[in-house]
């Protein structure tokens, strides 16, 4: 099974601010729907209440937390005590790919273990923010694709989806 990082960050690594997005960009959104039907993603405690506590539908959505009563979930979720037992949890499905799909914290400890990073990359800075992406070592992977979009009336920002392989 691939594990995959999902991400959109800001030039400055900027992913978050007050447990919410900084920005709002549909075709992002879409993007990420798209991408992730069907298949086991992986987020962090605070992003699933970034969420308001509702797992995403279509997918199959896991939890991390060392605090299993903290979860009030409306929907169905599977929780996890570790990264690792997230990332079993996702093999047992037998899907092909699972993604990562954050937070910061979460982002952070999946690096080493990650095949590829789906990157959209927000081309805006937030000095403002309070969480960020880990900087990626670059040496370590290699852009396999690469489609910058402008801003226009619904994308306030230009933003470009990148896709990177690890080489190592
Ligand atoms: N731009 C993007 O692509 C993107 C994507 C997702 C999220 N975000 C943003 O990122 C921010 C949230 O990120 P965050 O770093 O604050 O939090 P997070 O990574 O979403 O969640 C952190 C929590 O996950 C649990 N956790 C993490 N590692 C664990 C481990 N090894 N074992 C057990 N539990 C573990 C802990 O929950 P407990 O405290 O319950 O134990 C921890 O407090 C928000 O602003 C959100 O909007 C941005």
């Amino acid at each position: 099974m691939k594990i995959s990082i999902v991400v959109a960050a800001a030039l400055d690594n900027a992913i978050g601010k007050n447990n919410e997005l900084l920005w709002k960009l549909p075709a992002d959104m879409q993007f990420f729907k798209n991408l992730t039907w069907g298949m086991p993603i992986i987020m962090g405690r605070k992003t699933f209440e970034s969420m308001r506590s509702r797992p995403l539908p279509g997918r199959i959505n896991i939890v991390i937390t060392r605090d299993p009563s903290s979860i009030k979930s409306s929907g169905q979720v599977q929780l996890a005590a570790s990264l690792e037992t997230a990332i079993q949890l996702a093999r047992d499905t037998y899907c092909q790919e699972a993604f990562i799909i954050g937070g910061g914290d979460v982002y952070r400890q999946a690096m080493s273990m990650t095949d590829r990073i789906y990157m959209t990359r927000v081309e805006n800075h937030y000095p403002d923010a309070d969480t960020h992406f880990v900087e990626m070592d670059e040496t370590n992977f290699q852009l396999i694709d690469s489609s910058a979009h402008l801003a226009d009336e619904k994308h306030a920002i230009p933003f470009c989806f990148q896709t990177w392989e690890r080489i190592s």
